[in-house]
């Protein structure tokens, strides 16, 4: 290979763009953004190449295949992560990588492996939440599902797991911030789900935008060559977040100019580089002043092109398949299993005995309002087609793929039933940027979001119809506007007229359900605090209208559980439940350091108890399990699926830690009247604190083994364990 095609099969470029210039001038290794008729354009490209190398086509298809109209298109991350179910999250993947698969796309950029912590983050959607445990078996399964049975099974595409690493640990909740985050910390909490799927073969890794220390992310050498490739002998590919190399030069200015940038990005063992097309130039500029030999080229451009020999696109470029497409796109098993995640994502937080909505023959008048009752778009979600990250599905996906949540009470509940619907309120309105905020290709975003103010023409019209109503259903929420990258909020209140709307609603003494449609926590006002009901879902997806109509109506039961805690005020951020041991007055003067809604929570519409939590044997070494067993008992009227959770305290640690830990979960069906027997394996290997010195360490001592249906200490049964000296104590790393 010429220089030049070295360096170009390291570049992976914006297929929206010039496309003759990225494939027969820079030739470029991959693209990314590429509408069909665009990478079959590209194909014809590479055919006019002297090597024809097949390119890699990557997309964000994070939750589905969104991009592509008619695609099942499932709740958000966070939303998968309510769940709590690793299986369905892999079927979930592996839905999503048929469809994906069928069109000619090679890779996905998923999953998200950062810790939801700051809830003012525009990207808490796409996390799995805030806990690394419950991350790291979520993260493993999705990757499992993508990379199918291996790269030669052609249903199977590529998994990242990205953003590699600490990017979430924002500067006021603000993305892409500095990540003021030691490596102590990194180790205890950020880096262990990335290790996983690292050593479980997830075949890329991306970075984030984020920078520590003063250095950033795409040339941190400790990150990269030390941990991932040194300690987690890592033999992917790694790909750099969009144009993170020009960004060493215009943002972040640590590199003077492209020929030092693309050097130190090659140096530091990054393989593609996401849109930065200086780094064509830049790269062959930088070998001819002797700042990196080609030596650093080939040792990238090996690992891309072994990544194509292994995914067999020599051999078969998997360009899209018409006949695929036209049988795996939007399949009715796929339609079942949306259905089925939205369901099961659906997170039940308070309930009076108003719900379910039960039908004992007598018609009922049900007042359905709200700016999100009837918002197909803000159900999808962000990376969902119309949300500006693609340009060839202009109107998103078709509406009549959509049930919204008044489409699903109006096809769902008793026909003698009385649907009413009025908005209520509205929430934003965009207005152009006068400061011409960035986004991250270095084009002006053009809009910022504006909340409109509580208007009473909708607020009188909504309040009529509650009052004439047996029940109001009001669904509020966040809209997508609000949600991704570059948007994180200042704040976490119900924006526009909505506050406004759910207290006059309150004020009718009609029966108030409230729907809080949002892509992540949002701080909670009287009016909800006092509702009768409160059901809080992600972003859905195509199903979740009807998932949650099911819900109100008792045709499902609930059994999501929060995967993220929700606060009470957005000044009491972080409210995750696994903070280190507090300190003396670690709380607000005016605020309870305690959540409104803690990680794990989530009610039946049954009663359950837990109770004969029993260790078989408490003293223990490194190398055994603890097994245990809980009995869980549905004493109520309806059936139970129940998440049951156990987590670990570690009573006496060398440096502080975390109270408790999430440690193992496991879901189980119990009918009314029944009782299951549960049991629970923990490997003592598992039950690691990282010292002071940074090492993942056992220590012997005293453990509590706690177990019940949410994080909160009041909800968990305990039982003691031992973990003796001798074996013990050794680093585990
Ligand atoms: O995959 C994304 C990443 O998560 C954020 N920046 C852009 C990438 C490609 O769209």
């Amino acid at each position: 290979m010429t220089l030049e095609e070295k360096v170009g099969q390291m570049l992976q470029l914006d297929a929206r763009e010039d496309l003759d210039d990225q494939i027969l001038r820079m030739h470029a290794g991959s693209i990314l953004h590429a509408s069909p008729a665009r990478v079959l354009r590209a194909r014809d490209l590479t055919l006019q190449t002297r090597l024809r190398i097949p390119l890699l086509v990557g997309e964000d298809c994070i939750h589905g295949h969104a991009f592509w109209e008619g695609g099942t298109v499932f709740p958000t991350q966070l939303g998968m992560a309510a769940t709590w179910d690793a299986a369905l999250v892999e079927q979930v993947a592996r839905a999503t990588a048929a469809e994906v698969a069928a069109t000619g796309i090679h890779w996905t950029f998923s999953p998200v492996l950062c810790i939801a912590r700051d809830l003012r983050w525009g990207r808490i959607d796409e996390t799995f939440g805030e806990d690394p445990y419950l991350i790291g078996e979520l993260a493993s399964a999705m990757v499992r599902g993508y990379q199918g049975g291996g790269l030669g099974d052609p249903d199977a595409i590529l998994a990242t797991a990205k953003h590699f690493a600490g990017y979430s640990e924002t500067q006021g909740g603000r993305d892409a911030s500095e990540a003021d985050i030691s490596r102590r910390k990194l180790r205890s909490w950020f880096l262990p789900p990335f290790e996983r799927v690292a050593k479980e073969g997830c075949r890329t890794f991306m970075l984030g935008y984020q920078t520590t220390d003063g250095v950033p992310i795409t040339v941190n050498d400790w990150l990269l060559n030390d941990v991932l490739r040194g300690e987690w002998g890592y033999t992917g590919t790694l790909i750099t977040d969009w144009d993170n190399v020009g960004r060493m030069v215009w943002e972040q200015k640590v590199q003077p100019d492209y020929a030092h940038a693309a050097a130190a990005a090659v140096k530091a063992g990054n393989d593609m580089v996401m849109t930065t097309p200086g780094f064509f130039h830049g790269a062959l500029l930088a070998i001819e002043r002797g700042l990196m030999a080609e030596r650093d080229l080939d040792r990238a451009v090996s690992r891309i092109l072994r990544l194509k020999f292994e995914f067999g696109l020599f051999e078969n470029p998997r360009l899209p398949d018409a006949e695929r497409i036209e049988t795996v796109i939007g399949r009715p098993e796929h339609v079942a299993l949306n259905l089925e995640t939205a369901r099961r994502s659906l997170v039940l937080l308070q309930n009076d005995g108003t719900l379910p909505l039960g039908d004992d023959g007598t018609p009922r008048r049900i007042a359905v309002v709200g700016p999100l009752a009837d918002d197909a778009q803000t159900q999808l979600g962000d990376w969902a087609g119309s949300s500006g990250q693609v340009d060839w599905l202009p109107d998103g996906q078709p509406r009549e793929l959509i049930t919204t949540v008044l489409d699903g009470l109006r096809a769902h509940a008793p026909s003698t039933w009385d649907i009413a619907h009025a908005r209520g309120a509205d929430i934003l309105t965009l207005e152009e940027d006068p400061e011409g905020a960035f986004f991250p290709d270095g084009q002006p975003r053009p809009q910022i979001v504006v909340p409109v103010a509580p208007d009473a023409a909708l607020i009188a019209e909504a309040v009529a119809a509650a009052a004439d109503a047996d029940y109001v259903v009001a669904v509020v929420g966040d809209r997508v506007e609000l949600v991704g990258e570059g948007r994180s909020t200042a704040t976490l209140e119900l924006l526009g007229g909505q506050n406004a709307l759910l207290e006059a609603l309150a004020a009718t003494g009609t029966p108030l359900i409230v729907v809080l449609l949002a892509s992540k926590p949002l701080v909670l006002p009287q009016s909800v605090t006092d509702a009768a009901a409160l059901v809080w879902t992600a972003n859905p997806g195509m199903q979740g209208g009807r998932a949650i109509a099911e819900l109100l109506l008792g045709l499902i039961e609930p059994s999501g559980r929060l995967p993220i805690s929700f606060a009470r005020h957005v000044g009491q951020q972080p409210t995750y439940y696994n903070q280190v041991r507090g300190q003396h007055g670690s709380r607000y003067a005016d605020l309870t350091q305690a959540p409104a809604h803690a990680f794990g929570d989530g009610l039946s519409y049954t009663r359950v108890e837990y109770s004969d939590l029993r260790i078989a044997e408490p003293v223990l070494g490194e190398a055994d399990t603890v097994r245990a067993t809980v009995t869980v008992r549905n004493t109520g009227s309806r059936p139970a699926r129940e998440v049951v959770q156990a987590y670990v305290r570690d009573s006496v640690t060398s440096v502080s830690w975390a109270d408790k830990e999430l440690k193992g979960f496991t879901v189980v069906d119990v009918e009314q009247g029944a009782q299951a027997t549960v049991e629970l394996a923990i490997a003592v290997a598992d039950c690691t604190i990282v010292d002071a010195q940074g090492n993942r360490v056992v220590e012997a001592g005293e453990f509590e083994l706690l177990v019940g249906p949410s994080s909160r200490d009041e909800t968990l049964l305990s039982a003691s364990f031992t973990v003796s000296a001798g074996d013990a104590e050794s680093a585990v790393e």
